[in-house]
């Protein structure tokens, strides 16, 4: 990436990060009879994390000549399933990890009993954002759309998706996986959710072609799966403040990763091709779709 790209980029990320936590703050002010609860559910989405999946949303919709607004409740919906993903993933019953995103784990900051409730309620506003009333919006969508909007969402967090994937992590722990049985799990417990974020993008935006949404889904599954990779080889290479989350859990807790099995060189000589696949997927899309663009370079070089 060149340095005009990289301050486009990031002016371009401050843009959609401003954005999605300006809604999340919104959805997060609600009366909810338990303070805890809601405190915790602010502690684990609100002040930090990258936002990338937002982005990607945003990045989609612009790619498709679509507004950034009519984006805003598909990446806060993404985000709060990410966020509920990260509060579980972290449970000592799974990665047993202490740090998330600079601030200790929300069952550290506050209990075990609040972490599982804190999912479940992020999912649950996930889909209540999503499904809300058009009246109320500031962009209608039509129903037909934010139906599907829903059941992709549904299908991409679920047992088919992102949980399905953690079960697979959580059944690989201490084996020996071969590229396909790793490729399929991160596929799924990471990819899935990316993948989703970039299509939802394409589909807030009512004049999206199949062919336009078929170029989204193959740019999607490959930085999907470059993503997962990309945290695979941080997880070795970069260090705890940097992560904001504890360097060395995959081999502390002997997680098969891309770096376990294919070794470091390989690993990043995949994560680089799969985003020079991601953009060469884009080729029928003007330079709407630069954001999209730089967001797959940035996916593979980022450093936490
Ligand atoms: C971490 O995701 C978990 C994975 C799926 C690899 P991110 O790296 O996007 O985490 P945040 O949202 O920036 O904290
Ligand atoms: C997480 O994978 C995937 C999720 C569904 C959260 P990891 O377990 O590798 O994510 P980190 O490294 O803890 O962020
Ligand atoms: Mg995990
Ligand atoms: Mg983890
Ligand atoms: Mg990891």
């Amino acid at each position: 990436m060149n340095t005009s790209n990289l301050l486009q980029l990031d002016e371009f990320l401050q843009q959609c990060r401003q954005r999605v936590n300006q809604r999340l703050a919104v959805a997060l002010d609600a009366e909810i009879a338990s303070a805890t609860l809601l405190e915790a559910m602010r502690y684990a989405c609100l002040g930090g994390g990258k936002r990338i999946r937002p982005v990607l949303a945003y990045g989609s919709a612009l790619a498709v000549g679509g507004e950034l607004a009519a984006a805003d409740n598909a990446a806060a919906a993404i985000e709060l399933i990410h966020s509920y993903s990260l509060v579980h993933d972290d449970l000592p019953a799974m990665d047993d990890d202490d740090l998330r995103r600079g601030k200790p784990t929300v069952h550290k900051a506050f209990d075990e009993a609040t972490a599982i409730l804190v999912g479940d309620a992020l999912q649950s506003l996930a889909f209540q954002i999503l499904s809300a009333d058009p009246v109320a919006q500031e962009n209608v969508l039509e129903a037909r759309n934010r139906l599907a909007m829903v059941q992709l969402l549904s299908q991409s967090a679920g047992a088919t998706g992102m949980v399905g994937g953690q079960s697979l992590d959580f059944e690989a722990v201490g084996l020996e996986l071969n590229i396909q049985q790793l490729e399929q799990m991160h596929s799924l417990k990471t990819g899935a959710l990316i993948r989703c974020a970039v299509l939802l993008g394409g589909l807030s935006c009512e004049s999206t072609s199949d062919s336009q949404m078929a170029a989204l889904a193959a740019y999607a599954d490959n930085i999907g799966l470059a993503f997962q990779v990309q945290d695979d080889i941080l997880d070795v290479t970069s260090d705890t403040s940097q992560l904001g989350k504890p360097q060395g859990s995959d081999s502390d807790k002997n997680k098969p990763t891309y770096v376990s099995v294919l070794g470091l060189d390989e690993a990043t000589a995949l994560a680089n091709s799969l985003s020079d696949k991601a953009i060469a997927a884009l080729q029928e899309f003007p330079a709407s779709a630069n954001p999209l663009r730089e967001l797959a370079a940035f996916v593979v070089s980022r450093l936490h």
